[in-house]
């Protein structure tokens, strides 16, 4: 909560730059919606929760050892990612201070960056990165990226985010965009890398209709059928 301050500050200072620039009839608009932005900040401030999980999933016709390579190569991501102009990575051989390999994303705009630290890794099965939460990263978390092969030439990727989201707005904002954005481009580029389109999935949503059916067959069969 003590963040929603300073969001509401930035919104009434974004819009009364606005309101200087108008003419009157869209004054009384903007007034209200200096009042009704901040109103919904901060009613999704007290609906939307911190934390979320998201976990998305695609097959790839390539063997397992391919996409893993690809994975675990940081400083190459600028040559498949989108949005991904350039890549620190600890120098080889260095062991950082905390005993975690790390790297840093840049995206275009060159102030932009995170920085990421390598948590856990098992060989061509599971890789875990976590967000090292520098001033300026409203976000905290990891991505868990899980290799299953499903044949000699095919390889299902998963990646599971479980994020804490610091800033009112910001948690306002994932709701809107999609916090699955990030996770299926990355995805797809990892397809394009390989030529190939992919279909990305929710692996939530086939947990969750598990769920309701075992839910639904804890229920009496009369209301089952006035249910369907
Ligand atoms: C790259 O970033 C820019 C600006 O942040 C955004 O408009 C664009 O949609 C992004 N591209 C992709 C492929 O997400
Ligand atoms: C997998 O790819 C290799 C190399 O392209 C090929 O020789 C092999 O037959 C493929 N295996 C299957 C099961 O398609």
């Amino acid at each position: 909560m003590s963040d929603l301050p300073s969001t509401l500050d930035f919104i009434s200072h974004r819009l009364s730059t606005l309101l200087s620039s108008l003419s009157p009839s869209s004054v009384i608009h903007t007034l209200l919606l200096l009042v009704v932005v901040p109103v919904l900040v901060m009613i999704g401030n007290f609906l939307i929760p911190k934390d979320h999980v998201c976990s998305r999933t695609a097959e790839y016709a390539q063997p397992n050892s391919k996409l893993w390579n690809a994975i675990v190569e940081f400083g190459a991501y600028p040559r498949w990612r989108s949005n991904i102009t350039r890549v620190e990575t600890n120098p080889p051989g260095h062991i950082p201070p905390d005993g975690f390999e790390w790297f840093r994303e840049f995206s275009p705009r060159g102030d932009m960056n995170m920085k990421f630290r390598v948590i856990e890794r098992l060989e061509g099965k599971l890789l875990k990165r976590e967000i090292v939460r520098e001033g300026g990263v409203h976000f905290s978390g990891s991505w868990t990226i899980e290799l299953e092969s499903t044949g000699e030439n095919s390889t299902r990727v998963t990646i599971t985010e479980k994020a804490r989201v610091h800033k009112a707005l910001y948690k306002v904002m994932g709701l809107i965009i999609g916090y699955n954005k990030i996770i299926d481009l990355f995805l797809m580029d990892l397809g394009a890398k390989f030529d190939q389109q992919v279909i990305i999935t929710d692996s939530m949503k086939v947990q969750a209709s598990g769920e309701k059916i075992r839910e639904k067959s804890g229920k009496s069969s009369n209301k089952m059928v006035l249910e369907e």
